[in-house]
This record gives C-alpha cells, sequence and structure tokens, in this order.
C-alpha cells in the first residue's frame, strides 16, 4: 500500500505523534472499534463527501447514493469511507448560500486533505455545493470525482406542468399581480418540488451539473439522469467503481481541470441558456488553478455558440426532458466544432471519446441544432460601460428582446432593506420605462452577493400587467429566474464602484447588442458625486469571525468571489483554441 514515497490508505496523513509507527497502531486501534478487519483496512480508501442534510431537500437522495457508491467501492475492491461535510441549501442559508460557498470549499479541501483517502466521490447538488467542491478539489489536488443528486421530477397544477423555481417566480408574480389568491397560492407551493432532487429548470444546479461534467470531472451522463430514477444509483455505483481505479492512477484534478477544460465549460454554458451564476463559479474554480477566466472571450464564444437547449427559463422542457433527449452529450455533440475534445476526463477517456460513445436519440426536439436554435446567440453577455467598467453580465436567452437597447430613468434603491420597504410603495414615483437600480448587494455590500437581482416589478405596475424593467445591480440573480436584468455589476457599490454614484431620475443606458451599460451624466459630475461619496457603515459583526474573513478577503464577481488568498498566483486567460 505504499511506494516508500508516497503513502496510501491508512498510512496516508499520519497524524503528528513524533513516531509515525505509533501514529499508525493508533489509528487502526481506533478505526477497529467500529468493526473493520487488516484486510479492508489494507485497501485503497475512497472517500465519499456525504452532504445529506435534514436542511436541504435536494439533498434528500444522499443516503441511497452514498451506499451506491459503497457498493461501487467495494465491489473493486476499495474501502469507502464516508465523512460529513457542510451542506448547504438555497432557501436555509442566511443571509445567502454564497456567503456560505468559501466556507464550504474549506471545509471540504481540508478534510479531504486531513482525512486518509486515496480519491474522494464529492456529492454535490443544490446551488453552490458543486462549485464549492470543485474549488475544493482543485486545491486539495486529490484524485476527485463529482456525483450530482440529480434534477427533481416536475410537478402539476390544474393541468399546467410546474418546475422549481422557474414556475415558483412565474406563480407569485400572478399572485401579487392578483391574478391568484391565497389559497390557490398554497395549492402551487405544494406541487413545485414534488421530489427529492435539484431544481429541474436549467437554474443554477443544472447548469453545474452540466458544466461539471463538460469540465470532465463527472462520468458521461451525470448531469441528468433524474434524481429518483433508478439509473442514478447505477450511476453512483459507476461512480464508486471509477474511484477505485483514478485513485490507482493518481489522476488527479488538476490533470482534469486544465484551460482546455475550462473552454468546454464555458461553451455549454452558452449553450445550454445556463445560469449567470455559473461564471462567477466557474471563475473561482479556475482561479483555484492559476487560470483566469476572460470576460472577453467568453462574450465572444457567445456570439458564435447559440442557445441549442430547450429549457426553462430560456425555453419550454425541464430538466428530465433534456435526460430523455440523451442528456448533455446531445448537446455536446452538436457543439463538437466549438469545444477541445482532446481534454482528458475522469472517465479515463477525452471528452471527443466520451461525446463518440454517448447515446444518440432519434426525432429528440429539446436539443436544438445550431442552425435552428432557441436563441441565436449564447445565454450570456458581457456588458461594459462607465457604470460597470469591471464588467455586468446579462441573461439575454431570457431578456425581453424590445427591453434589451433601452435608456430609461434611474430609480434607485440603497440597498435590500430600502428595496423591501419601498418597492411596493403605491406613492413610488416609477414607471414602466424606468431603469430599476439595486446597490448595496454585491459581494461585500449584502455580504455574500445574494440573488436580489430579480427585483420586482413594483406592485403597482404588475397591477398593471407590467411583466418586465431593465434592473440591474451588483446582485446575483437565481438561474431559475428571467427578465431583462443586468447582473454582477462591478466593482460594487460598497467598495464605490459607479453604481454607487448613481441617483434617481439619471438616464441609464443598456445597449446589449453593442455590451454597453452607461450612465448618462457627464464625467465631471460622476467625479464630483465620487469625491462626495462616503463608505456605507461595517456591517453588525464584522469585527469577527467569518463574516471578518469574507469581507476582509472576498474578490469581486470578475474574480469569482473567492477569498483572495485561496487562488493560485499569476492567472494566464483561457484563451481561444488556434483555428477557434
Ligand atoms: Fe437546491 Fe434549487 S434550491 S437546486
Amino acid at each position: 500500500m505504499t511506494d516508500g514515497t508516497n503513502p496510501r490508505g491508512m498510512r496516508k496523513g499520519l497524524t503528528r505523534y513524533g513516531d509515525e509507527g505509533f501514529s499508525l497502531f493508533l489509528r487502526k486501534a481506533f478505526i477497529k472499534a467500529m468493526g473493520y478487519s487488516d484486510d479492508a483496512l489494507e485497501r485503497p480508501i475512497i472517500g465519499i463527501a456525504d452532504t445529506g442534510s435534514d436542511y436541504n431537500a435536494c439533498h434528500a437522495s444522499v443516503p441511497r447514493l452514498v451506499a451506491a457508491v459503497k457498493r461501487g467501492v467495494m465491489l473493486a475492491g476499495g474501502l469507502p469511507m464516508a465523512f460529513p461535510t457542510i451542506s448547504l441549501h438555497e432557501s436555509f442559508s442566511h443571509p445567502t448560500s454564497m456567503f456560505l460557498r468559501n466556507l464550504m470549499a474549506m471545509d471540504t479541501e481540508e478534510m479531504v486533505r486531513a482525512q486518509p483517502m486515496d480519491a474522494v466521490v464529492l456529492i454535490g447538488g443544490c446551488d453552490k455545493t458543486i462549485p464549492a467542491q470543485l474549488m475544493a478539489a482543485a486545491s486539495a489536488d486529490v484524485p476527485a470525482l463529482v456525483l450530482p443528486t440529480g434534477p427533481m421530477m416536475t410537478g402539476h397544477w390544474r393541468g399546467e406542468r410546474l418546475g422549481a423555481c422557474t414556475d415558483c417566480r412565474r406563480f407569485w408574480g400572478m399572485y401579487r399581480a392578483g391574478e391568484l389568491d391565497d389559497e390557490e397560492i398554497e395549492d402551487v407551493n405544494d406541487r413545485l418540488a414534488p421530489t427529492a432532487g435539484t431544481c429541474m429548470v436549467m437554474g443554477t444546479a443544472s447548469t453545474m451539473a452540466c458544466m461539471t461534467e463538460a469540465l470532465g470531472m463527472m462520468l458521461p451522463g451525470g448531469a441528468t439522469i433524474p434524481a429518483v430514477h433508478a439509473d442514478r444509483e447505477r450511476f453512483a455505483e459507476r461512480t464508486g467503481r471509477r474511484a477505485v481505479e483514478i485513485a490507482a492512477e493518481d489522476l488527479r484534478p488538476e490533470r482534469i481541470m486544465t484551460r482546455d477544460a475550462f473552454h468546454n465549460a464555458l461553451v455549454t454554458l452558452q449553450a445550454i441558456g445556463g445560469s449567470t451564476n455559473g461564471l462567477v463559479h466557474i471563475t473561482a474554480v479556475a482561479r483555484r488553478l492559476g487560470i483566469g477566466i476572460d470576460l472577453e472571450e467568453f462574450d465572444s464564444i457567445g456570439r458564435r455558440v447559440p442557445v441549442l437547449v430547450d429549457l426553462k427559463p430560456s425555453g419550454d422542457h425541464y430538466m428530465e426532458h433534456l435526460h430523455d433527449a440523451g442528456g448533455l452529450n446531445a448537446v455536446l455533440r452538436e457543439l463538437r466544432s466549438e469545444l477541445r475534445t482532446e481534454a482528458f476526463t475522469v472517465s479515463g477517456r477525452t471528452l471527443g471519446e466520451n461525446i463518440e460513445i454517448g447515446d444518440r436519440v432519434p426525432g429528440q426536439t429539446v436539443v436544438r441544432t445550431r442552425s435552428d436554435p432557441i436563441h441565436p446567440s449564447g445565454g450570456m453577455a458581457v456588458l461594459r460601460g462607465n457604470l460597470a467598467p469591471g464588467g455586468a453580465v446579462i441573461k439575454h436567452s431570457a431578456a425581453s428582446p424590445r427591453l434589451l437597447d433601452h435608456t430609461g430613468r434611474a430609480v434607485v434603491f440603497d440597498s435590500l432593506a430600502d428595496l423591501a420597504a419601498r418597492v411596493d410603495d403605491p406613492d413610488l414615483d416609477v414607471e414602466p420605462d424606468d431603469v430599476l437600480v439595486l446597490r448595496g448587494a454585491g459581494p461585500k455590500g449584502a455580504p455574500g452577493m445574494p440573488e436580489a437581482g430579480y427585483i420586482p416589478i413594483p406592485k403597482k405596475l404588475a397591477a398593471r400587467g407590467v411583466k418586465d424593467m431593465v434592473r440591474l445591480s451588483d446582485a446575483r440573480m437565481s438561474g431559475t429566474a428571467f427578465g431583462t436584468i443586468v447582473l454582477h455589476v462591478t466593482p460594487e457599490s460598497a467598495i464605490g464602484g459607479p453604481l454607487a454614484l448613481v441617483e434617481t431620475g439619471d438616464r441609464i443606458r443598456l445597449d446589449a447588442g453593442a455590451r454597453r451599460l452607461d450612465l448618462l451624466v457627464p464625467e465631471e459630475e460622476i467625479t464630483a458625486r465620487r469625491e462626495r461619496w462616503t463608505p456605507p457603515p461595517p456591517h453588525p459583526g464584522s469585527e469577527r469571525g467569518y463574516l471578518r474573513l469574507f469581507l476582509d478577503t472576498v474578490t469581486q464577481a470578475d474574480r469569482g468571489c473567492d477569498f483572495d488568498f485561496m487562488g493560485r498566483p499569476g492567472p494566464s486567460s483561457v484563451r481561444p483554441a488556434p483555428g477557434a
């Protein structure tokens, strides 16, 4: 179990007592208290990050997945050892799960490194979990495979198919507009999330699962198998088997997550009409490996690669339909000429080889061809301008086309509290052509850059039938949301970004075609406002603990909102392949 220089299995990472023989003796004495034999303890050890939690319905199936992974590990001659890590659910994380993503990444990285394991299976699913696990895998550099919990099945209400959480927002909007009564909205609430698993639209969880498959850190096919299908457990078993092999091969994440692999993930993000969060997360993962994500390059991929997947919120279907249509492989096959197919994956094959052996589903209509896409360009565009010198993003595939070239009067909300207090005030001076601006909602400002970018349409306009307005903020947005919404305005207002200088009544111009976002105020006036600007007061409790670490070290969205000391120095950008 050891080659003398590279300890394996139980001999790995011995606790330091100053006597390695004693450290191993003691370790084995304690592990034997759980009934393990010497034969078991001589096997390669496969750690399994168990993120089951009573607070996390998206991970309700994790106990079954852990059992299936263990079966696979044992069938391949390894010793499976599950261990708990932080688990994050979107609706049970105050103030926002993004605040805790870096903590989960640290927890996972340190436990993978501290405990003896020759490879690890990372069971994730809900939005921030797979990003945290990929960040951890990149830094720990222990052979690793990601196993997603898989998407939920859809529900139905009065004959209409429902999905979390695009339809959560749609029905809530109808309720706010008075189109549904209290009883009806409660009825809908019962049916939006009918099974275990992650949100079944192309939200952040589905986006990250697809990007992880394209990145090569998951076995082929794993992104889309529904959480409650028996095949999900067979996939988990396969993952466990393969984990034993990658332990023997010492196939580390650094060999998988290369510049080419990140390019493939970015192409996928554009083609699936994925969540804007996917860009922030993949930037954080890449930065852990010293690879920079070039926003202009991402935008240029979007100009070449159309949205191919007909899934909500950009289209009509749900993840179970994408699975039935051949899963992500059907998308990758159609994108082949844009991908770097020589990128190696945890399957032991290249991405191109995986694509060749994947299922083909004749006659399916969920994954379109490049000549007949859902949206003529990629899902996302990167904006620059005097309001966003560090960049901003818009998911234009889920926006109202008429608003993508729009100039309007700013109506400014200073914080989330200000938004909550005033947005539904019948006296709020707001018209449908105005631009709603929310600030104080960035990585340091909120803190944690919550998914508040989906600013609600003011009630009095919603009641008049207004469904969409141009909205912009330094916040993020759920991948399940839709509308003409500009996000991740960088630098954020809390550190004095130009967003801090906007005043109600200013004119703002969004020109998504030209990739511009501008405050139409004379430069001298902007300079005068900057000189008068004072930073917001410190957050309560920010003098200590995790909040202090977060506020002191979190980076802006263009660097992935990771802690500044977690990346590798000297990022080199993801660049297009010759001829791409
Ligand atoms: Fe967990 Fe949507 S709330 S994936």
